[in-house]
């Protein structure tokens, strides 16, 4: 049988969302060293994206950091994030789903708000997205979707029950579209990685916080899991820090 078929990095075009900041800025900047065509980077604050595409485009040189702001909650926002992207620069290759935040609220006060901020943005903004790139994943007959999930898509934690509910439950759609990508055989990967705790803010060549992953790690990570061959499987990597 033959080799699946591959697509050189440098043809390649990256969507993170929350790629403005923190891991997804980290991701970025790892995709634009390995030498992927364009990295598009989408949130809500547009001077932040702004900054970061310009920092990234000054230290890789030329434009292959994209700015696009939008709101992964708004259904209209988030179509016209992907229209734009597939009129502009073509098919998303690479969409990692990373945008992401928590509202610490144990189960006795869990408020409708804070419950829909969280499942919103952690969830259904990641449906939504994996939903509008596949079609164009599937006619290309090649793709990669990368969902951050965490460690509290593996335990629970008492403060944050919805971030846990919306964190395992990104696996199991995860689950549920790789079973929709095997029914049709597609060269299209799924894989999820579960951080623990991931210092954002540490030097880039120091170590990092106590208990704490160095965010290269995640970078290292992301660059590893899409190296593998494109009949490879990978599922869900964990990943948490130990003291030495
Ligand atoms: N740091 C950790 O310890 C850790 C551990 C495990 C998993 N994670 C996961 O890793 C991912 C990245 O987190 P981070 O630590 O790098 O924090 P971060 O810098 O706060 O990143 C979160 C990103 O999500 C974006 N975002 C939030 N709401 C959005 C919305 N409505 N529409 C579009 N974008 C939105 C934010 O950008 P805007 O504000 O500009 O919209 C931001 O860039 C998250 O999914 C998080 O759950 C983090």
């Amino acid at each position: 049988m033959a080799a699946p078929q591959s697509k050189p990095l440098s043809r390649q075009i990256a969507l993170i969302t929350g790629g403005g900041s923190g891991i997804g800025r980290v991701f970025a900047e790892g995709l634009l060293a390995a030498g992927i065509g364009k990295v598009v980077i989408a949130s809500r604050r547009e001077p932040t994206l702004l900054a970061t595409a310009d920092a990234l485009n000054r230290q890789f040189g030329g434009s292959r950091a994209i700015p696009c702001s939008f709101d992964i909650r708004d259904r209209q926002s988030t179509e016209a994030l992907v229209e734009k992207i597939h009129r502009d620069l073509g098919a998303v290759d690479i969409l990692v789903n990373n945008a992401g935040l928590a509202v610490p609220e144990s189960i006795g006060n869990v408020t409708e708000a804070g419950w829909d901020q969280v499942l919103e943005t952690n969830l259904r903004g990641a449906m939504w997205l994996t939903q509008l790139v596949l079609p164009k994943m599937f006619s290309a007959n090649f793709g990669d979707i990368v969902n951050v999930s965490s460690q509290a898509g593996k335990n629970g934690y008492a403060d944050v029950p919805s971030y846990c509910a919306s964190k395992f439950a990104l696996l199991g759609l995860a689950e549920s579209v790789r079973d929709e990508i095997r029914r049709r055989s597609a060269n299209i990967r799924v894989f999820n990685l579960c951080p623990g705790l991931v210092d954002v803010e540490s030097d880039p060549n120091g170590p990092a916080k106590s208990g704490f992953l160095h965010v290269r790690n995640m970078m290292a990570t992301l660059l590893y899991a899409l190296s593998l061959d494109r009949d490879v499987d990978l599922h869900d990597i964990g990943m948490t820090s130990r003291s030495l």
